[in-house]
């Protein structure tokens, strides 16, 4: 009989955890995180598990989740879709391994495949005769919601098995298992789509795979980029392997798409050693995963050991260290970073979270602020994972007091008092201000890190105290910096001083590229940098560009200034009235890119700006000199936009900067000072391509970027689109689009070996 104040325990968990279902599941309120909540669960279970007369009928463990929706039709699985128990340690995975020895024969030595533990949502597939029949949802466990349809949709899901000519024969009947999950970079892309339509972000991957997977119309399913993982089988008629390891590649046979990071493991001990690495890895994998699943190999001793409630026992989830916590939000202050992007940051109560403590946590922008309805004094979830910056996750609802205020965001820079601004169609607030002592700093702080200009000794101490001490205002100070400089400061000893002084003249010898991406330009990143500095090769092309594409740019507006005049004065200012101004407004990014290979160009400007074309139609020679100044001012941002991978938001942003005088007499200033703006002569290897224009698609054996150096240093261009003046297009694996059109245009296609051959 356990002691009576276990019996409360057991009590008070139960009535709670309850609660928390209620709150959770009925209310959408909850008000403490998963992980916090699977601690509570976890305490009731060792309680039951010690004390099995607790167990009550009615307790929250003997319940199994259901996932059922109302309207759509139900599927019966051919054998219960089990959930795991769970280890939180290397202690509690040692006694699941004690206890399942004490139910087998002596001297059994259990060997275990070791999986990520998936963070999507469980799918149930069954093949006839090797044709996908249906598919469902776990639902409650014994039948599921019949999503086949949209299921059908996924590309990682075979619709018949083997799904190549491999020789291998499918079994008669076979229902597998598996998770449906977004990649991040794909969830990542759902949202960019998501901010392009002007829409909500989605916050939660599962939620959103959940919700993409119970639509009625398989349409909007196919449209989200959902990926599925197999794992087990559920049920099959047929001979299949009797060790776990074989059973991954009896799957594989099949066509199943396989997680790729299985492990096999002799003993415990051998699991328990890799388990520090598989968390380090968590956040380098391309899916999200909350623990790793662990199973005996031996299918036989599996099903020997049966089952511990609704938990099979040959199978157990790891599951790492929550990464969420919840605590209170007691201030917001804002901060601006090097481009001026403000971000406004929570002031928390002090909170443990994944092993340190956390006292504030970026809340992303102020439209975010009011869509998650975060306010002052609420009690927030915070999540922290990996490299990433701890940030808000969202308000605790259910906490609420009633003495919450709401965060309104600031309408001046809190560091030079510069009226803020929000660009069009911008979700973040800027200052900008370049001059702005924070930017400033911030930039500088940058421009000197490991990765941009790297010198070495100049951390952002030495730059606050020679900004504070005024010794330098921006960048290009620095390479003007000599020992007088130093005088008077504390903690610069002569020889810390000489040091200091060779990073900064070795940094004026960085390549270009290094010096690009030192610039912080707004999404120019080392890789981006490395193509600028490869396609434009000195600074001077790059600020030569700029200032034809704002002439052009200008040219443009001013022939749009009539048609712009109309918009503003238009009375019905519809949706599609401002989309078509925005579009006027900003021809760079929002019409240039749509016209880039356009033959009909007037034809379609009237339909891309059709409300307020029509509210009072140019005449014909008007409409055409339009078009001439756009095909201008495309003809003269090419060399950008051709680029590969750059956006038209990027190569607006790379204009603005180049264009930008401030910054131009920065680069002018470093320039004097003896800083590279060169890139060095790339090595010729042949001129077999000269003046013949290449636009590459699909697979090649070899990163892209090797191909085009290859057909660059032999004096060929490479150009992003195809058009009647490529000369090839090199096709390989999964060619796309690109080869239609240039079938279409009579273009020759050829292989990566053919190019290959003519160098
Ligand atoms: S095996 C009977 N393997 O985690 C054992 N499950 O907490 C079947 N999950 O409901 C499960 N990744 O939906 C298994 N590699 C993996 C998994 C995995 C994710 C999910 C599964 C299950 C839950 C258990």
């Amino acid at each position: 009989m356990p002691e009576a104040a276990i019996i409360t325990r057991a009590e008070q968990l139960r009535t709670e955890i309850q609660q928390h279902l209620y709150r959770y599941h009925v209310l959408g309120a909850p008000i403490i995180t998963d992980g916090e909540y699977d601690a509570l669960f976890r305490e009731l279970v060792e309680i039951e598990e010690t004390y099995p007369d607790l167990r009550t009928p009615d307790s929250p463990t003997q319940r199994t989740g259901s996932d059922l929706s109302e309207d759509l039709p139900k599927v019966p699985h051919p054998a219960p879709i089990l959930s795991l128990s769970n280890a939180f340690s290397t202690e509690d995975l040692q006694q699941w391994e004690t206890r399942n020895l004490k139910l087998l024969p002596a001297n059994i030595q259990l060997d275990y495949v070791l999986e990520p533990k998936l963070d999507g949502l469980t799918i149930v597939i069954t093949y006839s005769n090797g044709i996908l029949t249906t598919a469902a949802t776990r639902g409650n466990g014994e039948v599921g919601d019949d999503v086949t349809a949209n299921i059908r949709t996924i590309p990682t899901v075979p619709l018949r098995i083997p799904a190549t000519d491999n020789g291998k024969t499918a079994p008669k009947q076979l229902t597998v298992r598996g998770e449906v999950l977004f990649l991040k970079t794909d969830f990542e892309r759902v949202n960019q789509e998501q901010a392009a339509k002007g829409l909500p972000a989605y916050v939660n991957a599962r939620n959103t795979a959940s919700g993409s997977l119970k639509q009625k119309d398989s349409r909007i399913t196919a449209s989200r980029p959902l990926t599925t993982y197999i794992y087990d089988i559920v049920a099959v008629d047929g001979a299949v392997p009797d060790k776990e390891w074989d059973i991954l590649a009896f799957l594989r046979d099949m066509g199943f798409h396989l997680i790729p990071d299985a492990a096999y493991f002799n003993n415990l001990s051998q699991v328990m050693d890799a388990l520090s690495s598989w968390e380090a890895r968590r956040h380098n994998l391309p899916f999200e995963i909350d623990g790793v699943v662990l199973k005996i190999n031996d299918v036989a001793i599996r099903q020997e050991l049966g089952f511990a409630g609704k938990d099979p026992r040959g199978a157990t989830a790891y599951k790492f260290p929550s990464e969420e916590a919840t605590t209170k939000l007691l201030g917001v202050t804002v901060n601006i970073g090097r481009t001026g992007k403000v971000t406004p940051t929570a002031q928390l109560e002090p909170v443990f979270v994944s092993g340190v403590t956390v006292s504030n946590a970026s809340l992303h922008n102020y439209d975010l602020i009011q869509q998650m309805d975060i306010r002052l004094g609420d009690t927030v979830i915070i999540k922290r994972s990996g490299e990433v910056i701890p940030y808000v996750v969202g308000p605790v609802e259910g906490a609420r007091t009633g003495e919450e205020q709401p965060i309104l965001p600031p309408e001046k820079c809190p560091h030079c008092d510069t009226a803020l601004i929000k660009p069009a169609g911008a979700v973040d607030l800027f200052c900008p201000n370049p001059r702005c002592p924070e930017r400033v700093f911030r930039s500088l702080e940058f421009f000197v890190s490991r990765g941009a200009m790297d010198i070495e000794g100049m951390g952002p101490q030495t730059i606050a105290i020679l900004i504070e001490q005024k010794r330098i205002q921006d960048e290009a100070d620095i390479f003007y910096l000599t020992a007088q400089h130093f005088e008077g400061l504390e903690g610069f000893a002569e020889k810390k001083i000489l040091n200091l002084l060779d990073s900064i003249q070795a940094a004026k010898e960085r390549p270009l590229a290094q010096l690009l991406t030192s610039l912080g330009i707004d999404g120019v990143g080392s890789t981006v940098s490395g193509v600028l500095a490869d396609r434009f090769r000195t600074i001077d092309a790059l600020l030569e560009l700029a200032v034809q594409v704002k002439q052009a740019e200008a040219a443009f507006l001013q022939e749009a200034q009539p048609l712009i005049q109309t918009g503003t004065s238009l009375l019905e200012q519809t949706p599609e009235a401002q989309k078509a101004q925005l579009r006027l407004q900003n021809p760079l990014v929002e019409l240039a890119p749509r016209y880039m290979d356009s033959q009909d160009v007037p034809k379609k400007l009237e339909r891309l700006l059709k409300p307020i074309w029509e509210a009072a139609p140019p005449t014909a020679p008007t409409a055409q000199t339009l078009a001439a100044a756009l095909a201008h001012l495309i003809d003269v941002a090419k060399p950008l936009m051709q680029i590969e991978g750059l956006g038209s938001v990027l190569v607006s942003s790379i204009i603005a900067w180049f264009a930008d005088d401030y910054q131009r007499s920065l680069l002018h200033k470093m320039r004097q000072a003896g800083v590279n703006m060169q890139a060095a002569e790339s090595i010729k290897a042949g001129n077999a391509l000269e003046g013949l224009t290449f636009v590459i698609t699909g697979t090649m054996s070899v990163p892209r970027e090797q191909i085009e150096a290859l057909i660059e240093t032999h004096g060929g261009k490479v150009s992003g689109s195809v058009s009647k003046k490529t000369s090839y297009v090199v096709a390989g694996e999964a060619a796309g689009s690109k080869l239609e059109k240039a079938q279409s245009l009579g273009i020759k296609v050829i292989s990566e070996a053919d190019l290959r051959a003519m160098v």
